[in-house]
């Protein structure tokens, strides 16, 4: 089992329910352009997103991690006219990548792109007393993901579907021993949110062009 054959069952999935997709390629020929790191997530797990939100029928998403806009772009995909996606971005260079990527897309009207510390942004979100989200995409830095959660929570209500990218890490989560401060970040995320009474989660291991990995998927149930 190699990376080179997850690599053509993603192109084949993504060939059968996504491609032709000439907008999200311009994202990623822009952002490659721009020397952003490869790391969006890759067409069928956008696709995912997308139906998960739609799915719900969110009106209000959140992100945390921009890149160069594609999984926004996905996820504003899902929303109706009226929408409106906030996602969080600590460079500068990469929040005015995606802005281009999103007039391209034609989401501009539905999509808020906050530069900042996320922790900052979030702080500053439920300070303002931001109506909650229907649907939360955690993908920004791996040490920062216990607070992540703790704010995604904070502005989230029963309903509410958490999704964080990236808590497998080639395996390397099962690794108590583990000295990468993004594996420990998983794990400590993992945890936190397995102890969260006030939702169902669980994991799912991925591979795929984007290598071995895996997202959880949350569920708020309950009063925070
Ligand atoms: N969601 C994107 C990929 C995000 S990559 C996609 O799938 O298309 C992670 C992003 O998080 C990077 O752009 C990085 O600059 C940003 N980031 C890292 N630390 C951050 C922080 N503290 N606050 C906000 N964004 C951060
Ligand atoms: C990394 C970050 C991501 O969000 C991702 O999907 C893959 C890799 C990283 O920081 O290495
Ligand atoms: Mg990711």
């Amino acid at each position: 089992m190699s990376e080179k054959l997850w690599s053509s069952v993603d192109r084949y999935a993504a060939d059968l329910f996504v491609n032709p997709d000439k907008v999200q390629d311009e994202t990623l020929r822009s952002s490659h352009k721009a020397k952003l790191p490869a790391i969006a997530v890759s067409a069928t797990q956008g696709k995912l997103l997308q139906i998960l939100a739609q799915g719900i029928g969110a009106k209000r998403i959140l992100e945390i991690g921009t890149l160069g806009g594609y999984s926004t772009i996905w996820l504003a995909r899902a929303l109706p006219a009226t929408g409106r996606l906030i996602t969080l971005e600590y460079e500068p260079k990469h929040a005015e990548v995606a802005r281009a990527n999103f007039k391209r897309a034609g989401v501009t009207k539905k999509v808020e792109v906050r530069i900042g510390a996320a922790l900052d942004s979030l702080k500053q979100m439920v300070k303002s007393k931001e109506k909650p989200f229907d649907f939360i995409f955690i993908d920004a830095d791996k040490e920062g993901y216990i607070n992540y959660l703790e704010y995604s929570l904070k502005l989230s209500r029963p309903g509410t579907i958490i999704v964080a990218d990236n808590v497998v890490r080639d395996g390397k989560v099962a690794d108590a021993k583990s000295k990468d401060p993004r594996v420990i970040g998983a794990r400590k995320f993992n945890k936190l949110l397995a102890g969260k009474k006030n939702a169902l989660s669980t994991i799912m291991q991925t591979v795929g062009s984007k290598g071995y990995d895996g997202m959880s998927v949350t569920l708020v149930t309950g009063k925070k």
